[in-house]
């Protein structure tokens, strides 16, 4: 970890509460440099969600296409892996329309390609975004990340027009509504943000290119919006001619039980983006699937080097055929969460514990009402599940992630959420109310 410090960027890692250096990964297992074995809650960050190294019908793919070709300049020569995987993406993504893909390395650049095909289909140049949302840390996409002000500090400014509204957050709203009770309310009350207070005072929507959101908010918190928003949202957003953008980038690919997570809102947005777990975290691939009729519209004005990347897209059309045969499973032991984190709220300092699939959160406060937030605990608690042996995830600002890898037994989770409940309970400030 010196070695590290010394020689490698300062980006995420936090060692005071994560000292976790990695060897190698086994299944739903990592070993550390001294041995140490752990039950991977973490999934290298909705990653590997088909484990480690990867599945081994991705593993069969990747070697056999190893010996034809890794990259073959899919933006400047044609290749047809980058076709098959297009196939499969555009029929699997909801909406009844036709639908193209760009290829990319990362989240945030499939975020950037979204921002430059709905500025130049719509000819407009805002974008509505998300309080609490993240999109990545390129200038583009970090205009719309809104969920810790570290993110953002000293670099401004960012791309101009990007203007953020209150998520629909049920547990913290800016409005004290309990979303849970009354999710109705808590909807109305963002979509009348919207529309009165921001297009009605000083944004015009009919300059607004998109609305960029988040289906459930990874970063900011694992937050789950009511079921009617995103049916709210895009009738507000069809009646301005505005686009939806869906970063599906943390919550796609079976994370949540579906293929999409905005499925279960039946919502069809025209422009999705993807990235972290769609090669199985083997190779980074990024991809944007939208409605065909916004493609760019002549060649050059978007491209990039290692887009449409033949290693990439043949890893990723065998993740999804994997994570297709997955879906049962994870909504199965979305069951097993549910049951054996429900208790936790009994417990003081526990605020909320809310999950979809295998996305699950549990957010510490300092008091029940006032839901004031409990960094210190939280970052106890992921330090304690560690030296447990599970490894876990912090999000928000007091929010651990409790996101396994999709191919995970029951008999493993009952594992680790003994793990973590034991973690919970043994530190200080939680006691049972
Ligand atoms: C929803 C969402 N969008 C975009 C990104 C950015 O992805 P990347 O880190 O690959 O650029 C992330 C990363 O966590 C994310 O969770």
């Amino acid at each position: 970890m010196e070695s590290h410090k010394k020689y490698v960027a300062t980006t995420t890692h936090d060692p005071e509460h994560l000292p976790l250096v990695i060897e190698r990964g086994e299944g739903v297992w990592l070993v550390d440099v001294d041995g140490n074995v752990y039950l991977d809650f973490s999934s290298a960050i909705s990653t590997a969600n088909l484990g480690y190294p990867t599945h081994p019908e991705v593993k069969k793919a990747v070697l056999e296409q190893l010996e034809k070709i890794a990259h073959a300049a899919g933006t400047d020569f044609f290749n047809p892996y980058q076709v098959e995987l297009a196939k499969k993406l555009t029929s699997i993504a909801p909406g009844d329309f036709e639908k193209k893909v760009f290829y990319s390395n990362s989240g945030t650049e499939s975020v950037e390609a979204a921002l430059k095909l709905a500025k130049q289909s719509t000819g407009r140049n805002y974008f509505v975004a998300f309080i609490g949302a993240f999109h990545g840390r390129t200038m583009g996409s970090l205009s719309l990340t809104a969920s810790k002000p570290v993110h953002r500090a000293n670099y401004f400014p960012m791309m101009p027009g990007a203007v953020h509204v209150p998520y629909p957050n049920p547990y913290r709203n800016p409005w004290g509504i309990d979303g849970y009770e009354n999710p109705g309310e808590l909807v109305n009350r963002v979509i009348e943000y919207i529309d009165y207070w921001v297009f009605n005072h000083y944004l015009p929507p009919e300059e607004v290119a998109a609305i960029v959101f988040e289906p459930v908010q990874g970063e900011g918190g694992y937050v789950i919006p009511p079921k009617n928003f995103f049916s709210e949202l895009k009738k507000l957003a069809d009646n301005y001619g505005i686009l939806l953008v869906d970063d599906e980038v943390q919550m796609s690919l079976g994370r949540t039980g579906r293929m999409f997570a905005i499925e279960h809102f039946g919502v069809a947005p025209q422009i999705i983006t993807l990235a972290k777990s769609l090669s199985g975290g083997v190779i980074p691939i990024g991809a944007t699937v939208y409605d065909a009729s916004l493609d760019f519209k002549r060649p050059g004005s978007h491209s990039n080097t290692f887009g449409g990347h033949a290693l990439a897209c043949i890893a990723a059309l065998a993740t999804l055929n994997v994570v297709e045969k997955l879906l049962p499973h994870v909504q199965d032991l979305e069951g097993v969460f549910r049951d054996e984190l429900g208790g936790l709220t009994e417990y003081r300092g526990v605020g909320d514990v809310r999950g979809l699939g295998l996305a699950w959160a549990v957010e510490f406060v300092k008091d029940e009402k006032t839901k004031e937030p409990d960094t210190k605990t939280r970052n106890k608690v992921v330090l304690e599940s560690l030296r447990r042996g599970l490894v876990l995830l912090g999000c928000g600002k007091s929010t651990i992630r409790l996101i396994p890898p999709l191919t995970m037994t029951e008999e493993q989770a009952k594992l680790g959420l003994e793990i973590f409940k034991s973690a919970v309970k043994s530190v200080a400030s939680t006691s049972p109310l």
